[in-house]
């Protein structure tokens, strides 16, 4: 299957986890793209108006996976503003997951994770598993393992 993991992170976090993802992808052949959005030169978090320097295409992935930092509590605004330009999802699978630095997903990732899913209903997608991976916490290393293979179990 033809797998577009598209991503937001800033410091690295996130990519982190988009990289396990992708990792256990690639044992079952299936071909990935691994895609980081990119706000515009000299974006820092919290600044506004978010430009991107691309609106990559998910239509030619078929299963797409959404991976973004908490911010604030609430979802990345770079992601929220892509998923809002971007072309619809309709029929699309997908997953989506994100990162925080607070140990416990109630600190902002359940919210996060729920606004991620919720554009990526509202694009028309099915979202078949979300995922919350806590950077403070002992359980990281494994969160993201774990992660990693349901999303796995799911393509
Ligand atoms: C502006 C800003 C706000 C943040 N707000 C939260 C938050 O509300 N809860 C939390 O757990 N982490 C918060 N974080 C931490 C990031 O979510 C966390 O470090 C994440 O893993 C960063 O991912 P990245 O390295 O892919 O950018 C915030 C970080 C920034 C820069």
């Amino acid at each position: 299957m033809k797998v577009g993991i598209i991503i937001h992170s800033h410091t690295g976090n996130t990519r982190m986890a988009a990289e396990r993802i992708e990792a256990k992808l690639l044992e079952n052949d299936h071909s990935v793209d691994l895609i980081q959005l990119q706000p515009s030169p000299g974006w820092k978090p919290g600044n506004k108006p978010i430009e991107l320097q691309a609106i990559p295409d998910p239509q030619e992935y078929d299963f797409l996976i959404f991976g973004a930092p908490v911010e604030a509590f609430s979802l990345s605004s770079v992601m929220d503003t892509y998923l809002r330009a971007a072309p619809t999802l309709q029929g699309k699978r997908c997953t989506c997951f994100v990162t925080q630095f607070f140990p416990f997903a109630w600190m902002g990732g359940h919210r996060a994770a729920g606004q991620l899913g919720k554009l990526c209903t509202e694009k028309g997608a099915t979202v078949e598993a979300k995922g919350v991976i806590n950077w403070s916490s002992p359980g990281r290393e494994h969160r993201m393992t774990a992660t990693a293979d349901r999303f796995k179990g799911l393509i």
